[in-house]
């Protein structure tokens, strides 16, 4: 007998799909020619339960949702208190590229902005590692949460770099409190490498859900990262992972989240499932439009709200 959910999933997308509001990622050229119609959203319970509609199996990039997970392996690999004295945690509220740096110390505020996350990811992985060693160690992370082997688009990690004005600015900033200890340059290589690796809103799902399994993937059995970990990750995600919209979002949805400029929008419910959508139009916060209004729509339908 066919499960009612993906019929509840179809006729949601059905009633999201006539907004057309926004429009993709302007400032990384490659994000700007997506198709802006592809919409998908899937459910990954813990049990290991996978539903979904729409365009599910699309290959995008995953952005800024590499940074909870990449926050995570950082944690794990150096410990809470290498990470916590070089990245804050507390939400900046303002836009995901802002410099928010603390003035006496130049800690980056939170994980999730830019700022954060470049220092994260260069707190991935052993220290002194090689920056394409660092980059495969965040790359088979990712690809251990998602529980299949993950790879980057070259010419969108080429299209990013190639504007990456902002982030280099924020990483020689960074650079100059000595919160960046290495070259900047190549930090913020391996950084846009991070957000160019490519995946689905299965894929997305399976990594929200293994969040929401405290650390275990639900299909591949895997503990990719212990549960003070996820702990960390999930009130992290649920205080700065929408940015200056994160106060909207907590009372609208209320469920840990966190965006991506490609259009992938993920939620984790700990204990019961990941939640992923993929529509490329962005709002003014680089939030999906319609990621936005499907979230609201599965939180309100079916009481998800947990914040
Ligand atoms: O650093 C950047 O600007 C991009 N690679 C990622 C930004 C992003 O996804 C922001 N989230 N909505």
């Amino acid at each position: 007998m066919r499960s009612p959910i993906p019929d509840y999933l179809t006729e949601v997308l059905g009633d999201v799909a006539s907004d057309t509001s926004g429009a993709p990622a302007g400032y990384i050229p490659e994000l700007a020619v997506a198709d802006p119609e592809l919409l998908g959203a899937v459910f990954a319970t813990v049990d290991g339960e996978v539903y979904g509609a729409g365009d599910i199996d699309t290959e995008f990039t995953i952005q800024s949702i590499s940074k909870p997970f990449t926050y995570a392996l950082a944690l794990s690999d150096r410990g809470f208190d290498a990470v916590l004295a070089k990245v804050g945690v507390e939400p900046s509220g303002e836009a995901f590229n802002e410099i928010s740096l603390e003035s006496d110390t130049g800690r980056p505020r939170n994980p999730m902005i830019n700022a954060g996350a470049i220092t994260v990811h260069s707190l991935a992985g052993a220290a002194d590692l090689h920056p394409e060693v660092r980059v495969e160690r965040v790359v088979q992370g990712l690809s251990a949460f998602a529980g299949r082997p993950l790879k980057i688009d070259e010419a969108v990690c080429v299209s990013e770099m190639e504007n990456a004005y902002r982030n280099l600015a924020i990483a020689h900033m960074l650079r100059s409190y000595n919160v960046l200890t290495d070259d900047p340059r190549g930090i913020v290589e391996g950084y846009i490498r991070q957000c160019s690796v490519l995946v689905t809103a299965r894929d997305l799902a399976m990594m929200a859900a293994t969040l929401a399994n405290r650390g275990v993937n639900p299909l591949s059995g895997e503990r990719v990262i212990h549960e003070p970990v996820v702990r960390q990750v999930l009130s992290v995600m649920a205080t700065c992972g929408m940015y200056d919209a994160a106060g909207d979002w907590a009372t609208q949805v209320g469920i840990p989240a966190k965006s991506g400029v490609a259009g992938g929008l993920i939620g984790a419910l700990p204990g019961q499932i990941g939640i992923a959508t993929f529509s490329p139009r962005l709002d003014p916060h680089g939030n999906s439009v319609r990621g936005v209004s499907l979230f609201e729509r599965f939180s309100s339908d079916m009481g998800l709200h947990v914040m």
